[in-house]
């Protein structure tokens, strides 16, 4: 079967501010990127997905951007973005840039433009509306950071949209000039060769006709209004627009945050036959964990989404896969269990999600196995929507006790802190005072160490990564779960015509049981594994240890 280079590819995400900073401002920049790919050639990984790198007053860092066409001035310049370009391509590297386009922050001159009177040609490149009776505002839609979803502008003496904090209004993607600015944009930076977008919040650029109230019975200040601006319809006129006036015709990468969409609909999105986009990053099981976020993982639930979504799009469309981003919680500390298990846990979660049907995404530091950052106190928190949180717990008669504790199991920070490359002052990250602490067990759990370790999660990483470009059926092989009712093991196969693999993971800490006779499994065909595994001839069962996983071939695709 013929493939695209980014269906080959593995991809690691970068945080820019957290992952290198070369000037000593404790900000992770743009050369600080470039010293640092031998070891993401080391590491094996294709395409860098930078998080966003424009000039921005960092309100959301970076999510609000103020010059689409500059660098962030603590990043660099755009000759370094040039050098990074061109010297990640020398290596045979892509890069996709974060592009945020449902909205703007408030110091895009868009913005200031469309603020600055009701009749100024760009007014309607936002959403400007005046307010109810009694000062309220044009509707009840709460924003995804909490609080109403507008802000009155004295100026105007209007309102103005943000599903974000009140510096990221909303762009109006109704407005045809609009649009084509955007897609001007996008060409200049495919123009000068990047690789393709990983684009931010992309179900939301369509807002429902009329922007209506959303039912109240609670009478609730405001209302979360996903049904009125996620996925609304008609969006997909949007995407086919800018689809035909800007990608089509580039061999170019495309990720859509697409919050809302279902396996159900996924194909519409990235469909091999609708030409719109090359995957999209899905939320189902992230609300897993979100809807519940101090259950331990249900391990039944997760493997009906994953399985869901491979068989959805298989031979129709592509599957990211993904477990951790920037805006999670570390995956070990969510689902993992890094006191008892912290590199077994880390292991076995990174076996099942990274040989499914797909492209495997990665985070800065998860390939480390990292735990949560902890946080010594509320002030500690820097992310914008962390401080909304946490003004709304204490005006609920929060403990700052209770809301640290919160805090330090859902907030974002949590995985944001500097990449700790060795155990020098702060881990190796900055010579200056680095923007968030550095990790708390920087001094066992850095890249140096890590290297050095056969055991470590990171040379682990390395065998996986090394494991699906060896094997071409994991790249189109079907999927099939296996021992689906499992409450503790995550197992299933891929197969194509007479070769086949199987990959069983027990994601628990008590031992698992794996029975089947549909074929067996031979000490001599094990490629991979994260415990020792003594010799053993063919097997139709296995117990498993605490978080063990396991990857034999096989020679059946057709369980019994
Ligand atoms: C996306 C980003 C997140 C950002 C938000 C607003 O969800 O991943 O970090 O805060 O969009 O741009």
């Amino acid at each position: 079967m013929q493939s695209r280079w980014w269906q080959q590819a593995v991809v690691y995400q970068i945080y820019p501010r957290s992952f290198m900073d070369s000037d000593g401002d404790g900000i992770g920049d743009l050369p600080g990127i470039l010293a640092r790919l031998d070891y993401l050639q080391w590491l094996g990984v294709d395409v860098l997905w930078l998080c966003p790198i424009f000039r921005s007053p960092n309100d959301d860092n970076g999510y609000d951007i103020s010059d689409y066409c500059a660098i962030m001035a603590e990043f660099g310049t755009m000759d370094d973005f040039d050098r990074l370009l061109a010297d990640a391509h020398r290596r045979g590297m892509r890069v996709i840039l974060d592009l945020v386009i449902n909205h703007t922050s408030d110091e895009h001159p868009w913005f200031i433009e469309s603020r600055s009177s009701r009749e100024n040609p760009k007014r309607d490149w936002y959403f400007w509306r005046d307010g109810g009776d009694r000062g309220s505002p044009p509707n009840n839609w709460e924003s995804i950071f909490r609080g109403p979803a507008w802000t009155y502008d004295a100026a105007t003496g209007q309102w103005y949209l943000h599903l974000f904090t009140r510096r990221q209004p909303d762009l109006n993607w109704d407005n045809a000039a609009l649009r084509a600015a955007v897609s001007d944009m996008m060409r200049w930076w495919l123009d000068k060769g990047v690789d393709g977008f990983r684009i931010d919040a992309i179900t939301h650029l369509k807002k429902a006709p009329g922007l209506p109230d959303m039912p109240n019975p609670q009478g609730l200040a405001q209302v979360p209004a996903y049904p009125f601006h996620m996925n609304v319809d008609g969006i997909l006129d949007y995407i086919d627009e800018l689809c035909t006036t800007t990608l089509a015709g580039r061999d170019v990468m495309t990720v859509g945050e697409a919050n809302g969409i279902g396996p159900g609909g996924a194909e519409e999105w990235v469909g091999a036959t609708r030409g719109r986009l090359s995957m999209v990053l899905q939320f189902e099981h992230w609300h897993l964990w979100s809807n519940a976020p101090r259950a331990p993982l249900d391990v039944r639930t997760l493997k009906r989404i994953l399985g869901r979504w491979q068989t959805a799009l298989r031979g129709r469309g592509w599957n990211a896969l993904y477990l951790e981003n920037h805006d999670l919680p570390r995956v070990v500390s969510r689902w993992g269990e890094p006191q008892r298990w912290r590199v077994q846990s880390a292991t076995a979660l990174a076996t099942m999600y990274f040989l499914m049907e797909g492209t495997p995404f990665i985070y800065q530091g998860q390939e480390l196995g990292l735990p949560n950052a902890e946080f010594a106190s509320l002030d500690e928190f820097q992310d914008t929507y962390a401080h909304n949180r946490i003004a709304e717990m204490r005006a609920k008669g929060l403990t700052d006790d209770a809301i640290l504790d919160e805090m330090r199991h859902t907030g974002r920070d949590t995985s944001r802190t500097p990449m700790p490359w060795d155990d020098g002052p702060h881990a190796g990250f900055t010579a200056g005072r680095p923007w968030l602490p550095a990790h708390q067990d920087f001094r066992d759990l850095n890249v140096v160490r890590q290297q050095g370790d056969r055991h470590s999660v990171l040379n682990y990483y390395r065998a996986l990564i090394e494991l699906r470009k060896r094997e071409p059926v994991l790249l189109h092989g079907r999927y099939r779960t296996l021992a689906g009712r499992s409450t503790k093991l995550y197992a299933y196969t891929r197969g194509d015509g007479d070769d086949a693999i199987a990959v069983i993971c027990n994601l628990s800490g008590e031992p698992a049981t794996y029975r089947h006779a549909g074929f067996t499994l031979d000490r001599t065909r094990l490629l991979l594994a994260n415990h020792d595994v003594p010799p053993h001839g063919p097997l139709t069962a296995l117990t498993l240890r605490a978080w063990e996983a396991r990857v034999y071939r096989i020679g059946t695709t057709s369980p019994a």
